[in-house]
């Protein structure tokens, strides 16, 4: 009685109190603002992990190099969404890839090295990694993926040659064994190697996934895409070439595969999407690769594409400033189109106030999340509507040269979290929550 008796009779007093709170606030946010927006102080190779390695942190003497070495024993969190980093590339990372479980995510990087991190808790202050030099003399490294399971990997390598590719596995009992009596961890072994894949051309994207729809023998199919207008569709296990499609269309921007391996559709620099299905015989061989749907609606070339987990949708990205989503689950051998179904509008300007080209698009696998990329910058759309969820600029800083999520849940310190990874010719790769929905 007497407390609400006494601030109803004193409104300077209430006045006063909303003052100093909203000062409070102002003050609170203004301090958050500097603190998210502060730049990097110190160079950028200073929190490299090489540096890191050989400069440990309890050898600096005078004050500024002790912030220095803090600064490296405790890189700064960019973004609020950014949860960790794969430390110990020490060139461009040109591919990344998950295991099927997500417990591992294997790099290709200019240094030849292909490494593979164990994740078994997100957020751990460092990652095991095999380390798996390729032959010296090799090509270079451009694309990776997981063939079956998490013990396949698929290399593609590019030089003068032209594109190899390559599959390496776990190592031989015998092998591990000798292995072991030197005291060495088993390196895997190449299990099988192709040359010249694509006549001389490059490559613009290598996908993999395993064959379980309906006629689909479970076995894992890759799908390599040329800078020309073939694409090749291969056995994981031995490699063998299970049919060529040509688009008919200008260039390949990429191409991938649907996640249960039934059809294989790509982006080539035109309006329309193509997409065909890895039909296979009574004896499980793929007995042939047809068309089967065009996607047409956009004005303009799609610049990036990817099917729903469910393998029932495609979204398309396009330089005419649209998303589309489309339905692909219709009666196409009774000539039934894929239906559009949602069109929005890219939520991102550049300077001239034109929509942002997307370089890739990637949909979480609850399908609630589209993540999204251009140059350096890595975006979160709400895939039911479109809307920005939130937005990572210099999410590195160089471009982003690959966006995958981890096809399941992994373990991060508050629980199970959806984990996006990004890669970068800036020698990172890095590990993102989704935003909260
Ligand atoms: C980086 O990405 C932007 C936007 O996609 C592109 O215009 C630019 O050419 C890229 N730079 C390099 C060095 O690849």
């Amino acid at each position: 009685m007497a407390d609400a008796a006494a601030s109803s009779s004193s409104p300077a007093l209430l006045v006063t109190l909303v003052t100093v709170f909203l000062g409070l606030l102002t003050f609170v946010l203004l301090a958050l603002r500097s603190r998210a927006s502060k730049p990097e102080s110190s160079p950028a190779h200073a929190t490299s992990p090489t540096d890191f390695a050989t400069q440990p942190a309890k050898k600096s003497t005078n004050p500024k190099q002790r912030s220095l070495a803090a600064k490296k024993a405790h890189p700064q969190r960019h973004h609020h969404l950014e949860i960790n980093m794969l430390k110990g590339h020490t060139d461009a990372v040109t591919g990344i890839a998950f295991s099927s479980n997500g417990r591992g995510i294997a790099s290709a990087c200019a240094d030849r090295v292909i490494r593979v991190f164990k994740l078994d808790d997100i957020s751990a202050k460092s990652f095991k990694f095999l380390r798996l030099n390729l032959p010296s003399g090799s090509n270079c490294p451009t694309k990776i993926t997981f063939g079956h399971g998490s013990s396949q990997l698929v290399i593609a390598t590019e030089g003068m040659s032209g594109t190899g590719l390559c599959m390496y596995s776990s190592a031989s009992s015998e092998a591990a064994t000798a292995a072991k009596e030197q005291g060495k961890p088993a390196q895997p072994e190449m299990k099988w190697e192709l040359k010249n894949v694509h006549d001389k051309k490059g490559l613009v994207s290598l996908v993999s996934s395993p064959a379980t729809f309906g006629s689909g023998n479970g076995g894992v199919i890759l799908a390599s895409s040329s800078e020309g207008t073939d694409i090749k569709l291969w056995t994981a296990d031995t490699g063998k070439c299970l049919g060529t499609v040509d688009t008919n269309q200008l260039k390949n921007t990429m191409a991938t595969l649907s996640p249960n391996g039934r059809f294989l559709a790509a982006a080539a620099f035109t309006a329309d999407v193509k997409i065909w299905e890895v039909v296979y015989g009574k004896d499980n061989q793929v007995k042939e690769v047809p068309k089967v749907m065009q996607l047409k609606g956009h004005k303009s070339a799609v610049t990036w594409l990817d099917f729903t987990w469910d393998s029932e949708r495609i979204i398309t990205a396009s330089k005419d400033g649209s998303i589309r989503i489309w339905n692909i689950n219709v009666r196409y051998h009774m000539d039934e189109d894929p239906k559009c179904i949602k069109v929005f509008k890219i939520p991102t300007l550049d300077s001239k106030g034109n929509p942002v080209l997307y370089d890739r698009l990637a949909v979480s696998p609850d399908n609630q999340i589209l993540a999204v990329t251009y140059g350096t910058t890595l975006q979160w759309l709400r895939t039911e509507t479109g809307e920005i969820l939130d937005t990572a600029e210099n999410a590195h800083d160089e471009n982003i040269t690959c966006l995958v999520w981890a096809p399941q849940p992994l373990p991060t310190e508050s629980g199970k979290s959806l984990i996006l990874a990004t890669a970068s010719s800036d020698k990172r790769v890095k590990l993102w929550c989704p935003p909260p929905l």
